[in-house]
């Protein structure tokens, strides 16, 4: 397998195959992308590896088809949470349907390390967590293994060079359908509009049929257990917006339909916007300026 790696902090230099470090007694991590480590370094990262150690697989390849036998036998079926973040959501979700298998994927060390600690606090035999990175995920599940994915409150990399890296550029979500089961799912959350809007038009693009979708699912009594950024961005007074996408047997396609910057889905008057979408706060401060700066100009 090639190794290509970023350099920590910096934005798609590749490291080269024999400069990969592999730390002792952690996952072998060859992340292709952009990753910022954890804002708050965590103590003793290392440690948290070994003491959460029944709670985190360092050997994701090596479940490939068996994540099920492996961790809780009698569950139905297994559900994956991408991107899960220091695990708040699927460590809930595992409490309220102890028959399903959750596995929570991050590429974030920090994450992984804190999701386990709480997995293995509350002794959750359903729960497991790997550090992963959403590209491969072919590598760590089996054709139809999937039930369902979450994607909660993804990253949204507003800019159109990044717009690939988004986990529902439609690239991605071609790339989802195999590892789900026949009418598996995806259920997406996020704060922002633009995101959403991005979204719906990739899975059609990818072949997903929408089964319900919201611009405010609490509002809508759409229940779901809430995730960190859920709670943190709604007390901002964000309001969630998802979908529920269905893999559909029909025709799907890689050509890009949508528009890729996702600050062209801003209103053109962006005092009208009451909450300012995640990520995009910067851009629109700086609009803001500009704009009032021409109109000051004689
Ligand atoms: C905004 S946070 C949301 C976390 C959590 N789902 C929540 O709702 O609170 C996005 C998370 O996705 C992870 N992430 C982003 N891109 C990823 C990728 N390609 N593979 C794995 N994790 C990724 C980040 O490390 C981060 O923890």
């Amino acid at each position: 397998m090639n190794v290509m790696a970023t350099r920590p902090g910096t934005s798609r230099r590749l490291i080269p195959p024999d400069e990969v470090t592999h730390e002792k007694g952690t996952y072998v991590m060859e992340l292709r992308k952009r990753h910022r480590p954890h804002a708050r370094p965590l103590k003793n990262l290392d440690e948290r590896y070994v003491l959460y150690e029944s709670a985190i697989e360092t050997e994701a390849c090596e479940r490939r088809g068996n994540w099920i036998d492996t961790y809780c036998p009698q569950a139905r079926e297994l559900h994956l949470d991408l991107g899960c973040g220091k695990g708040q959501f699927a460590i809930a979700q595992a409490q309220a349907h102890p028959d399903v298998l959750f596995v929570g994927l991050d590429f974030d060390r920090a994450c992984i390390a804190l999701a386990a600690q709480k997995a293995c606090e509350l002794k959750l035999a359903n729960c497991v967590f790997a550090l992963a990175d959403a590209e491969d995920l072919g590598m760590y599940f089996d054709e139809g293994e999937l039930a369902g994915i979450y994607l909660n409150f993804s990253t949204p990399h507003p800019r159109k060079k990044h717009a690939d890296e988004r986990l529902t550029y439609v690239d991605a979500l071609i790339a989802y359908r195999p590892l789900l089961e026949e009418n598996g799912w995806i259920e997406m959350k996020t704060d922002s509009a633009p995101f959403y809007e991005f979204s719906l038009v990739q899975f059609d693009l990818a072949g997903y049929d929408i089964e319900w979708k919201s611009t405010d699912m609490h509002a809508d009594g759409i229940e779901s257990c809430k995730t960190e950024f859920e709670e943190r961005l709604c007390a901002k007074g964000a309001k969630v917006h998802g979908c529920r996408a269905v893999r559909a047997a029909r025709p799907f396609t890689h050509e890009q339909t949508a528009e890729l910057s996702l600050f062209k889905y801003l209103p053109e008057d962006l005092d009208s916007l009451e909450y300012i979408p995640f990520g995009m706060e910067g851009f629109v401060f700086n609009e803001r300026c500009r704009k009032a700066k021409e109109a000051a100009r004689p």
